[in-house]
């Protein structure tokens, strides 16, 4: 009964999605597009922004070239740059009453997914009012939010071309994902100068998200064409272009292929949704605070394996297109390429395998809500059963904790 409930809701969830990204913002790219989107800014009719960004990048200069290009254009801006990682509703409503008090015509967010998605809030409340429960509810006849500038400054999350925000309950650790049409950013900026700085851990990171977004749209049942070819290109560039820019950070070119590859990779998802290791690697981060990125590159290629034989000619088709395998391989062999291929990726980056601080005691409820996350958000190649979940997740447990594991048969 459960599966028949997921199954329906696997086919309409492709269907709000295409509703939601029909709109799709317009793109500067290359070194130097940054400051270049802010030249436009007059242009568009602009002469007043709230920049929105976290403290560490203003810290570090990393907004320097943003607002000297706002300054030499005679655009006024006020700067909001309260937004920690795993934004809270609060961080929002700081951010709408700086717009407010600045009387901004449109929002500028210049930051990694946390500052992007609490921009994409702070327009909407600031068009809408309402409280965190009003917006989590999908509702069709919402004001669009103020328009919004979108300056990626990692290559990962995709959200500069997704109409979703996550914002997480400081208190439970309970994310919300507000999905609204009129949160689409309008103009987005990949600028792989601005990416220079970017840490290793937070280069693999990111990369590994985009990773997983292009894997996990790809196999989704409500791929398509159009979605298909931004996937592979995702993935083609993601292994050729991910490894050197996480070992020369200034790689220009790497960094300028990798905000290409992530935004593909959001452009796929956010018309497919993702998969099993979202929903585990979701948990990850609700239980053990792991990132979200490593999170994702610990479950990826083994949830890969418990797909197993349904998934072997899609995955086949994936590594013919990102390039990996010799011609006349079967499906199966192909399969198994590209899932060594991700565990080569991850090795070489050097990143955990494990969460720190997973207990034993933890593993029902992350299995549960992983169930049931993807049975009614992910249209998934097949439904995993708990005892395969649990499976995975046991594997996830340092050799200190008790390996055994007992799950009621829920979800299947
Ligand atoms: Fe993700």
């Amino acid at each position: 009964m459960i599966t028949l409930y997921y199954k329906l809701r696997a086919k309409l969830i492709p269907r709000l999605l295409r509703g939601m990204t029909r709109r799709q913002p317009m793109v500067n790219r290359g070194p130097g597009a940054g400051p270049q989107l802010c030249a436009q800014l007059p242009l568009l009719g602009f002469k007043r922004v709230l920049l929105v960004t976290d403290r560490v990048l203003l810290e570090i200069g990393a907004l320097d070239a943003i607002k000297q290009a706002l300054d030499d254009a005679d655009v006024d801006f006020d700067i909001y740059d309260g937004v920690q990682p795993d934004p809270s509703f609060e961080q929002v409503q700081a951010g709408e009453a700086s717009l407010r008090t600045c009387a901004g015509e449109a929002v500028l967010a210049v930051g990694g997914g946390s500052v992007l998605d609490t921009a994409k809030m702070i327009s909407l409340l600031h068009s809408n009012g309402g409280s965190l429960a009003d917006f989590a509810k999908p509702k069709l006849n919402r004001r669009p939010g103020l328009p919004l500038f979108a300056i990626p400054t990692t290559a990962g999350t995709g959200s500069e071309v997704t109409p979703v925000a996550v914002i997480t309950n400081q208190q439970t650790h309970e994310k919300t994902a507000v999905a609204d049409a009129g949160m689409m950013p309008a103009y987005v900026a990949l600028d792989p100068l601005i990416m220079r700085g970017m840490p290793k851990g937070i280069t693999a990171a990111t990369g590994m998200d985009a990773l997983t977004h292009a894997v996990e749209s790809f196999l989704s049942r409500g791929s398509d064409e159009e979605t298909e070819r931004q996937a592979s290109a995702a993935v083609r560039l993601i292994f050729r272009y991910l490894p050197v820019a996480w070992a020369d950070g200034d790689d220009l070119e790497a960094r300028d292929a990798m905000a290409l590859a992530a935004y593909y990779a959001g452009a796929a998802f956010s018309r497919t949704s993702v998969g099993y290791a979202h929903a585990i690697a979701h948990q990850l981060g609700r239980v053990c605070g792991t990132p979200h990125g490593n999170a994702n590159a610990m479950v990826l290629p083994e949830v890969l394996l418990a797909y197993g034989e349904c998934t072997h000619e899609r995955l086949a088709e994936l590594a013919r297109r990102a390039g990996l395998g010799q011609d006349g391989d079967p499906p199966q062999a192909l399969a198994r390429t590209l899932i060594d291929a991700i565990v080569d990726l991850r090795r070489q980056m050097d990143m955990p395998l494990l969460p720190r601080g997973l207990k034993h005691e933890d593993l029902p409820g992350i299995v549960e809500e992983a169930l049931s996350e993807a049975g009614k958000l992910y249209p998934v190649p097949r439904y995993l059963s708990a005892a395969e979940v649990g499976a995975l997740v046991r594997d996830l447990l340092p050799a200190s904790q008790p390996q055994e594991l007992e799950l009621s048969p829920h979800g299947n």
